[in-house]
């Protein structure tokens, strides 16, 4: 059964949170200030954007420090009436079994509504007669509605942690699933992320999980456009969604362009609808969609568009019939896009180094591609001496000698002599 690596991979202990170090010192020195005593500020209050860390912070550091933590969820504290319901919690600091406890009240941004006030209100009060550490986590820690609960907080902000701290993760989960990635693949991952480490580790699994080896080119081709958090939901929305409308709606949610989306619902439908007429009909749907594209790209008459729109979105959602939901899957991304962009800097590659052997041969670049290359390969991979020489000979990069020698082993060897 599949995991999510974000909960699969998730630290234990605050020695394996990356980044923020500084603002998780704040919180170690608080909660421990605790034990001498009631500090003037009883709860803390931590804010920053999403993905970064901020409840596994409190979840490890109560783990670190044997602690029973208590979290609640907006949906726990909307009213006055939830809030005083675990109040009660908060008036105590040592548990009957001798730990100590704390209190995480998470999301606080998910209040919103008018209602929801008595609620803030109920929390404020909880936090003026604390007898237990309280935490209050939001991503925007000024909005007016929270004003006077922040009075009573000793807040510490949580940034975003720096590409090669996510990098560090990363590597982190690379070793416990036996992946042997490529650094630059790794930091390309994390530069992607800006900073959204959750994100990141989506980004992860969906590239490498099964695989042996993750390398630059399995990643590259990802483009800095569509994050993919957004485009998973749009996925859900489509292959999960109830109504038509629903599903047509998330295409205005889509930061990619419809043939990308195209992809990514064709990739993904097989392993979404597990039964088999269900299947047929949303491959149906999409085959519709398939011919509709191809009329305008032979008409160029963009009308079409709306039926292109409808049967990949609304079609697909309403294939599903018998289908079970059976735990997580994770969403994949287009093998067919990464091996058509694969062949193209393949071409790309190949023609570079039919260009170097044109200058030292006189024969057209394509040419030399196409004839001597095929040679070049079969010698790189067997005469390291040989190939050295003629490496050296053609004034070949290292991304050639790489490409000609087929791994980074031989390559080196290579470049060695
Ligand atoms: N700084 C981090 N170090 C290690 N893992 C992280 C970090 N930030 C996020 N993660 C991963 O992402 C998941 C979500 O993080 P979370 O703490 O819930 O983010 P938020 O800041 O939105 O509260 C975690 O379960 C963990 O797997
Ligand atoms: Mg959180």
């Amino acid at each position: 059964m599949y995991a999510a690596w974000t909960v699969k991979h998730k630290p234990k202990s605050l020695s394996e949170v990356v980044g923020n170090k500084d603002a998780i010192q704040k919180l170690v020195n608080w909660v421990k200030s605790w034990e001498r005593g009631i500090p003037k500020k009883r709860a803390v209050f931590i804010y920053g954007p999403p993905g970064i860390g901020k409840t596994v912070s409190v979840e490890a550091l109560a783990n670190d420090y044997k602690m029973e933590l208590v979290e609640k969820n907006a949906s726990d504290y909307r009213t006055e009436d939830a809030v005083k319901r675990f109040a009660g919690l908060a008036s105590q600091y040592g548990s009957l079994f001798g730990g100590k406890r704390i209190v995480l009240l998470d999301e606080l941004d998910g209040l919103t509504g008018t209602a929801d006030r008595g609620g803030v209100r109920a929390i404020t009060e909880v936090v003026k007669n604390a007898q237990c550490p309280i935490v209050l986590i939001a991503n925007d820690a000024y909005n007016p509605r929270l004003s006077t609960l922040r009075n009573y907080c000793l807040l510490i902000e949580f940034k975003k942690p720096s590409a090669s701290d996510v990098m560090k993760h990363l590597k982190r989960i690379c070793i416990r699933e036996g992946i042997e990635a490529e650094e630059k693949a790794l930091k390309f991952i994390a530069q992607r992320s800006e900073g959204d480490v959750r994100s990141a580790v989506n980004d992860l699994q969906a590239l490498a999980q099964g695989r042996k080896r993750l390398t630059y080119e399995d990643v590259s081709w990802l483009g800095y456009r569509d994050r993919q958090e957004s485009i998973f939901n749009v996925l859900r929305m489509i292959i999960y969604g109830r109504t038509c409308i629903g599903a047509k709606r998330a295409v205005d949610m889509a930061d990619v362009d419809m043939d990308m989306l195209f992809e990514w619902i064709y990739e993904n439908v097989p392993a979404h609808l597990n039964d088999p007429h269900d299947l047929a009909k949303a491959m149906d749907a999409l085959s519709m969609a398939d011919v509709y594209r191809g009329r305008i790209r032979a008409t160029q008459d963009w009308s079409f568009i709306r039926y292109v729109i409808d049967f990949m979105t609304a079609g697909v959602a309403m294939a599903r019939q018998n289908s079970k939901t059976s735990g997580w899957i994770p969403f994949k991304f287009p093998q067919r896009i990464k091996m058509l962009s694969r062949s193209k800097a393949e071409r790309g590659m190949q023609l570079r180094i039919g260009f170097k052997i044109k200058r030292k041969c006189h024969i057209s670049a394509n040419r030399a591609a196409k004839e001597v290359l095929p040679y070049l390969r079969i010698i790189f991979r067997n005469n390291v001496e040989m190939a050295a020489g003629i490496a050296k000979w053609l004034e070949l990069d290292e991304d050639m000698i790489e490409y000609l020698a087929g791994n980074k082993k031989n390559a080196e060897a290579i470049k060695e002599m």
